[in-house]
């Protein structure tokens, strides 16, 4: 089975069957994927750990409450979040990373790993003495069911209880610095593939048509043309590259870079499998210090990446390695301008739910700051303009990781108020969700 038109769910359905889940514990960051599973399933769940989070729908998880983890930082946006859910979930444990903000592009377990694993066995333990999982009877330590590749470490062949591992949104290590831990125990199961986490997430967006507008706005200002190569900072799951790829008719070659390995393995079997790996090379690169010679690239381009680096030196970076008479493009997110969500709530609501959102590194650029930092950056011919990304189904990864964030903004009415007219638009077909990003585009001097 690995039909298009499969859920993500289904998906998983059908790898649980495969491998002889009937219960398992589980480990995410976001639920996406698990939410209509829990709805419909929650025997399914002999614990659920939810790490590096920042943000939570307490509803979605309260069928499974008495065997929920929820580890979260003590900074930024997240802690109201979990400030807001926390009186839903009574019997729900959780764990606090002091001195620790978590964002989407978090590398908790890197991070945090040390204090991640001793709470988790503990609670896994003690989960376990409940309702034990089951002990998958496979001696296949990897394969792919139904378009979901996974992974196994820890003992095999009915040895140990399962544990599986969803992947994490934009981490870079993924779980990968505590799966041997947790593997002297359980026989963690490690999830991949195009459906679902952080690949899901970005090449969800970088694949709708709401996204691709923007950028192909900005694209077009840079004016790409025959034969000129192309490096792509940031590139994460790849989605951009393919698509440039195809609209160029592959007569751009372009190389992609990324920090994150695990977007680049993936980024790699999805252009194979889309026939675009001739045209398309990934590889690591750090756009804070980009390991090619000065005056490499004809263009060089980066999307929503800026705001996750030290923006003054990936743009000195951004700059070095474009010829002279090169261009350099920037889209980053604007977190400095209001949001629209297309949906027949109050003015009250309105206000909470479009302000903007804070969601910016140290040193990184997420506003209209960018328009400053090419104009003082020696590039001519500058193209500075704001765009904007559209997001139409609510069923989609998209728009399941920015709602759930509103939640802690509103009481109980209003949380009412919003599902009534979050139905209201979808039956009216006017459902939208419009977040502004900032573009820039500049000439290196020849
Ligand atoms: C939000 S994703 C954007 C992916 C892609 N550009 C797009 O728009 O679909 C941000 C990406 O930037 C990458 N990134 C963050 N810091 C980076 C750095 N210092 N150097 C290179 N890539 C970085 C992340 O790993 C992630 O893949």
């Amino acid at each position: 089975m690995s039909g298009d038109a499969l859920s993500a769910n289904q998906r998983l359905y059908a790898l649980f069957d495969h491998l002889g889940l009937e219960r398992a514990h589980f480990g995410v960051q976001n639920t996406a994927e698990l939410d209509s599973i829990i709805a419909a399933r929650p025997e399914l769940f002999a614990s659920l750990a939810l790490s590096g989070l920042n943000r939570l729908q307490a509803e979605i998880v309260m069928p499974v409450e008495d065997r929920l983890l929820l580890m979260y930082g003590d900074g930024g946006a997240g802690v109201d979040a979990m400030a807001a859910s926390m009186p839903s979930l009574p019997n729900a444990e959780s764990y606090c990373f002091k001195d620790y903000t978590v964002l989407t592009w978090s590398d908790v377990a890197g991070d945090r790993g040390a204090e991640i694993v001793p709470r988790w066995l503990d609670f896994l333990k003690r989960a376990e003495a409940r309702a034990p999982a089951s002990r998958p009877n496979t001696d296949q330590r990897t394969g792919e069911v139904a378009g979901i590749s996974y992974r196994i470490a820890g003992p095999i062949n009915g040895g140990g209880p399962a544990l599986v591992l969803l992947p994490m949104l934009l981490s870079a290590s993924q779980w990968e610095p505590i799966v041997e831990r947790l593997a002297q125990h359980y026989c963690v199961i490690s999830l991949g593939g195009r459906h679902l986490g952080g690949v899901a997430f970005i090449d969800g967006r970088g694949t709708d048509p709401g996204y691709l507008r923007g950028v192909e706005m900005h694209v077009k200002e840079i004016g790409i043309q025959p034969g000129e190569t192309v490096l792509d900072v940031g590139c994460g799951p790849g989605s951009l590259d393919r698509w440039l790829a195809r609209k160029t008719e592959g007569a751009n070659p372009i190389t992609a870079v990324d920090v994150n390995g695990y977007f680049l393995r993936e980024a790699a079997v999805i252009a194979k499998a889309e026939g675009l790996s001739e045209i398309i090379s990934f590889g690591p690169g750090n756009a804070e210090e980009l390991q090619f010679a000065d005056n490499s690239f004809d263009v060089v381009m980066s999307h929503t990446v800026m705001e996750e680096c030290n923006a003054d030196k990936m743009l000195a970076e951004l700059i070095r390695v474009a010829k002279p008479g090169g261009r350099v493009g920037v889209m980053v997110r604007a977190v400095d301008m209001r949001s629209l969500w297309n949906l027949p709530v109050s003015a009250t609501i309105k206000e909470k739910v479009e302000a903007p959102v804070p969601s910016v590194g140290i040193g990184g650029c997420a506003d209209a700051s960018l328009y400053r930092r090419f104009g003082q950056s020696g590039l001519t011919n500058l193209k500075l303009f704001p765009t904007t990304m559209t997001v139409s189904d609510p069923e989609g990864y998209t728009w399941k990781y920015y709602e759930p964030y509103l939640f802690s903004m509103l009481d109980d009415a209003e949380t009412a108020e919003w599902h009534a007219a979050k139905a209201q638009a979808i039956a009216d077909n006017s459902i939208l969700l419009a977040r502004w990003l900032h573009c820039a585009v500049g000439t290196k001097v020849g």
